[in-house]
């Protein structure tokens, strides 16, 4: 029995059996392990750096899959051999939006993306290159929030602040009201110089407050 953590477990909820994943960033591979272990899907590990691979290796050894499932060593999707789905996550935006620059020299249907910070950039980007939102959740994990998006192929805009976030779904809520307070604390320590600054995060609260109340 092998547990991820919340945002991993959420990611694996949208893994489905006939896609065939490709885990771009997979680290220590457990996403990998826990999908077959507890799935049956293999999917491919895969990563820049060859530190990781190795623990990830060593994973593989202690589950006894070494020989069950593949790792790669490469720059981000470079390492493409006919998979349809990625899952890029726990990386920056900016970081995500730099690998996905070529997603539209592959064929990929599907894209599970969960990156640390600079969501409305990330949902822009992707948006660009010809995926639309199909489903989002907002997850806290270890005191922070995490973005997990599926995109499919499609063009359909969708707002960049939001995107696909259910207002009724309580991880969502929680997330917005953390963004207002967060706001809240700026707002009260920046002084009369940056009335700007100050100006703009009243408006993006009160833009947040009529989300959180729309029917
Ligand atoms: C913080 S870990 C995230 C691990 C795992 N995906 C997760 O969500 O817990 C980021 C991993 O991405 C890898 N990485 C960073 N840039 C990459 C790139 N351009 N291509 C492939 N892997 C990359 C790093 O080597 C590292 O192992």
């Amino acid at each position: 029995m092998i547990k991820l953590n919340k945002r991993l477990t959420t990611i694996s909820a949208f893994i489905l059996k006939n896609d065939k994943v490709i885990d771009i960033g997979c680290d220590h591979n457990l996403l990998a392990i826990y999908m077959y272990l507890e799935k049956g899907i293999k999917i491919v590990g895969s990563d820049i750096n060859s530190e990781p691979l190795n623990i990830a290796r060593n994973n593989l050894l202690k589950y006894d899959l070494s020989n069950t499932l593949e790792l790669r060593l490469g720059d981000g999707i470079s390492t493409i051999l006919g998979e349809d789905t990625i899952v890029i996550s726990g990386m920056g935006g900016i970081t995500i939006t730099k690998i996905l620059d070529k997603i539209n020299d592959y064929n990929i249907k599907k894209l599970i993306i969960s990156p640390n910070d600079k969501f409305p950039l990330t949902r822009e980007f992707i948006t660009n290159k010809g995926y639309k939102i199909d489903s989002e959740i907002m997850v806290k994990d270890s005191n922070k929030y995490y973005l997990v998006s599926v995109y499919l192929k499609g063009n359909e805009k969708t707002d960049y602040f939001f995107g696909k976030l259910d207002n009724k779904n309580q991880d969502n809520i929680d997330y917005f009201n953390y963004l207002i307070e967060s706001n809240n604390n700026i707002i009260n320590k920046l002084s009369n110089t940056y009335n700007n600054k100050k100006e703009e995060l009243k408006l993006e609260n009160e833009m947040i407050i009529n989300y959180l109340n729309m029917e």
